[in-house]
């Protein structure tokens, strides 16, 4: 598939170290494992700096390990540019997504990672870092239900529009 054609996935959080790379590396996984991982080109960013070039942290690549899942990204930081670059911007939280848009990201290209999960459930993926490891289980079973959506909804064959 050529690149014009790809769907373009950036996954945002704060320090891209614990909840993006997870949602880039689940997502990924899913992609592989139901062959359609070459419609997509999926990165991740954080909005601060502090992480830049840094490994995932231990906890997430811990979950991510006894899921099936490695994290292979390193960390980054948002650039003006990746709002051109990517189709959909995916915020782990809302100031996540306020910094997006002071980016110039149309609406329509932002969204909160959590919008692909039932209408009960919670908007926004808890921020892991200062918390224990049971806080990284719960931000897996988020994403992994998230991702799952948001790729059914990505893969979704349009129905026909009449019947002859
Ligand atoms: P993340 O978690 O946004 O899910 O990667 C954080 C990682 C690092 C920091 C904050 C949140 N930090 O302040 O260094």
């Amino acid at each position: 598939m050529s690149d014009s054609n790809r769907h373009r996935l950036l996954f945002i959080c704060l320090g891209n170290i614990c909840r993006s790379p997870l949602a880039e590396g689940i997502f990924l996984h899913k992609a592989n494992a139901r062959g359609v991982a070459e419609q997509f080109t999926i990165d991740s960013a954080g909005t601060g700096g502090w992480h830049v070039g840094d490994p995932p942290d231990p906890r997430a690549r811990e979950v991510a390990e006894r899921h099936g899942v490695r994290l292979v990204s390193r960390g980054r930081q948002i650039e003006p540019g990746d709002t051109d670059r990517f189709d959909l911007l995916l915020c782990m939280d809302r100031d996540n997504y306020r910094k997006v848009e002071r980016l110039g990201a149309r609406p329509d290209q932002i969204h909160l990672m959590l919008e692909f999960l039932p209408e009960d459930s919670p908007h926004e993926v808890p921020d892991p870092y200062y918390g224990g490891d049971d806080g990284f289980d719960h931000v897996f079973d988020l994403l992994d239900r998230s991702c799952e959506n948001l790729l059914d909804q990505l893969t979704a064959r349009p129905e026909p529009s009449s019947r002859q």
